[in-house]
């Protein structure tokens, strides 16, 4: 009650008719700092995972992707008006991740004409797109025959009926509509080792800018005004990104590059040189990259430094409020409108407020340390205690340890109603149990040590820490929970500018470090044990196993496991544990 008090206070109710979900919550009324623009102007989305129905329990992320059209033909025609140019630009990674875009059969099957309808000029390819053929040909042959030239994969091919093709044009040059600037962009993926090699090939960023293409377009470079190089790569602590602008510095050291990353699902900006810059705008629909440009005239421009452009970044938090803010208009659109009701008719459709169990406070994957009553880690030790095991296991009655990597879980859980669509957000990987018998408990118990000493079983999860430092001090410690205007918790991301690129003033959200896995011990008794584990864990089991016993690991044999999958053990778990509590609200 207090929040919607000061929200009205703050900002006329009348501005903010609802077009966003229908039952999506209202914003906070935090401070938000106007955007900075220039001559050539960006909106940037990555990572969106299908997330286009914006998020329905969080109201800083409330906006949906109908929000969003109408907000940037807004903010185009500011541009115009304004003689300047906006480009719109998402690198990558368009499903697993949310019910609107998994829960077809064919994954994306309805979420990607939804996406398409922003009208974006560069468009390129994640790696969550490769992972199976069937989708990197739905993408050959929906998301590419859409956007046309302006999607853009500049180092990966699609087998097409026996014949290898680029899945996307390798650039595109071309003039802007207001200043007639010409802009030459590429669209790369990271060296990515993961994809389904029978349908799709990856070629390593730099092996392909060795190739003539690219070479010939180098060559070229006098005609161009500005570099846009999107990529489905982090901006910070990667190499691929740095090894493309070294090849462009070497035949030109000053021509403008604006890099926008991915990958990571971090908000982060990183300066790599006096005119070059990348932005990567965070995950989940939650973020909306804003970066501009001026174009320093010669005569302005410092013949030392040989700065040939200016920048400036903000990450938009994604909802209607900061949207109506920085447009000043009243985002009314028919094609935004009509989005949003199609948003709402399959999320209908497919069914996905079907509610499966009610979930009692909130559980924070990085949010909160682990272990804690907080941490959606140390609830799933207690949830993975409940999955039923096959008889011939439970007959041995060996101490059973299940393993589950925390990359498994993909989101936080958050209070309310565990819906059909939750089980997506939660957990869009459908994993299968496995396990292996008779293992000796001291090897059993050193299996979880190794794990979290490698690396490589969490590279494809969270880490947030491969990016940007989120503030760990609490800014404005003095306003907690007195003032009236205290603002509300959020990204507060320190970049190579400052720590005042978030558009809304929040109070720092706190990030935790986490294990790359856990595990949940029953019964630890015996001198003979179980492990059980999904089975994109088994090669990093094996390995484990191997180095404990010393041994070619042949005595290891690996055997289906059967048994609900996390989200639906997560789901039976609180429908027990409600009625336990009388926790249970409707
Ligand atoms: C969705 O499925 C239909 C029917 O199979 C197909 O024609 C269409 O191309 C698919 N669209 C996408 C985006 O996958
Ligand atoms: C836009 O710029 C291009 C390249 O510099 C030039 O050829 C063309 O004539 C310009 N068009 C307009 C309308 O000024
Ligand atoms: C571009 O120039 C305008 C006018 O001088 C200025 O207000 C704006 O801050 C500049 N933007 C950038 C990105 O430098
Ligand atoms: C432990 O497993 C090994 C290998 O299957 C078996 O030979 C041994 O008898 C088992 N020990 C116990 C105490 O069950
Ligand atoms: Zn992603």
């Amino acid at each position: 009650m207090l929040r919607a008090a000061l929200f009205l206070t703050a900002c006329s109710a009348a501005a903010l008719s609802p077009r966003q979900q229908p039952s999506a919550p209202n914003p906070s009324s935090d401070e938000v700092r106007p955007l900075v623009w220039g001559d050539l102007n960006f909106l940037h989305t990555t990572d969106t995972h299908g997330w286009l129905a914006g998020h329905l329990l969080e109201n800083e992320f409330s906006g949906d992707w109908g929000d969003f059209v109408a907000f940037t033909e807004s903010m185009r025609a500011i541009a115009t008006s304004n003689d300047q140019d906006l480009l719109l630009i998402d690198t990558g990674d368009r499903h697993d991740g949310n019910g609107l875009s998994d829960a077809t059969p064919v994954n994306g099957n309805l979420s990607l004409p939804i996406f398409c309808k922003v009208d974006y000029d560069v468009v390129t390819v994640g790696n969550h797109e490769l992972y199976t053929g069937a989708t990197a040909l739905q993408e050959y042959n929906t998301v590419r025959t859409h956007f046309g030239d302006k999607y853009i994969v500049s180092n990966v091919e699609v087998l097409d009926n026996d014949e290898w093709r680029d899945l996307g044009a390798k650039y595109r040059l071309f003039q802007t509509a207001n200043q007639n600037k010409t802009i030459l962009a590429f669209g790369f993926l990271f060296n990515f080792e993961g994809n389904d090699k029978s349908y799709t090939r990856v070629t390593k960023v730099e092996d392909e800018i060795q190739k003539e293409w690219f070479q010939e377009l180098l060559n070229n470079l006098d005609s161009v005004d500005y570099i846009v190089l999107a990529g489905h790569i982090p901006v910070r602590g990667w190499p691929e990104f740095r090894t493309i602008l070294n090849a462009i510095r070497r035949v030109n050291p000053t021509i403008p590059v604006h890099m926008f990353g991915g990958h990571s699902h971090v908000r982060d900006y990183v300066i790599y040189d006096d005119n070059a810059v990348a932005l990567q705008s965070g995950r989940y629909v939650e973020t909306l990259g804003w970066a501009s440009s001026n174009f320093t005239s010669d005569a302005d421009a410092d013949a030392e430094s040989g700065a040939s452009a200016t920048f400036s970044r903000s990450y938009i938090d994604f909802n209607r409020r900061t949207m109506l803010q920085h447009c000043n208009c009243q985002l009314k659109s028919e094609k935004g409108q009509s989005i949003t009701a199609e948003i709402a008719k399959i999320r209908s459709e497919l069914e996905l407020d079907t509610y499966l169990s009610y979930v009692p406070q909130t559980y924070y994957m990085d949010r909160a340390p682990y272990p804690s009553e907080d941490s959606i880690y140390s609830l799933l030790e207690s949830v993975l205690q409940t999955l039923v095991s096959p008889k011939e296991v439970v007959a041995k009655g060996n101490t059973r340890f299940v393993f589950l990597n925390t990359g498994a879980v993909r989101f936080d859980l958050f209070k309310g109603p565990y819906t059909k669509d939750t089980t997506f957000i939660l957990s869009p990987f459908r994993n299968k149990w496995f396990y292996i018998d008779d293992v000796p408990l001291e090897y059993a118990e050193q299996v979880l040590l190794l794990l979290n000493g490698y690396n490589k079983v969490l590279l494809q999860a969270n880490s947030r820490f491969a990016g940007a430092h989120y503030l760990s001090d609490l800014k404005n410690a003095d306003q907690s929970g007195v003032s009236m205007h205290a603002p509300t918790f959020g990204y507060v991301t320190e970049d190579d500018l400052d720590d005042m690129g978030d558009d809304t003033v929040h109070r720092a959200w706190l990030f935790y470090d986490v294990p790359n896995a856990i595990q949940s011990v029953t019964n630890r008794r015996t001198a003979n044990t179980t492990l059980v584990f999904h089975n994109f864990m088994q090669y990093y089991i094996l390995e484990a196993l191997f180095l404990i016993s010393e041994s070619d690991g042949s005595q290891f044999e690996v055997k289906a496991h059967g048994g609900a999958d996390i989200t639906e053990l997560v789901s039976d778990y609180f429908n027990t544990h409600n009625k336990h509590n009388e926790h249970h609200s409707r």
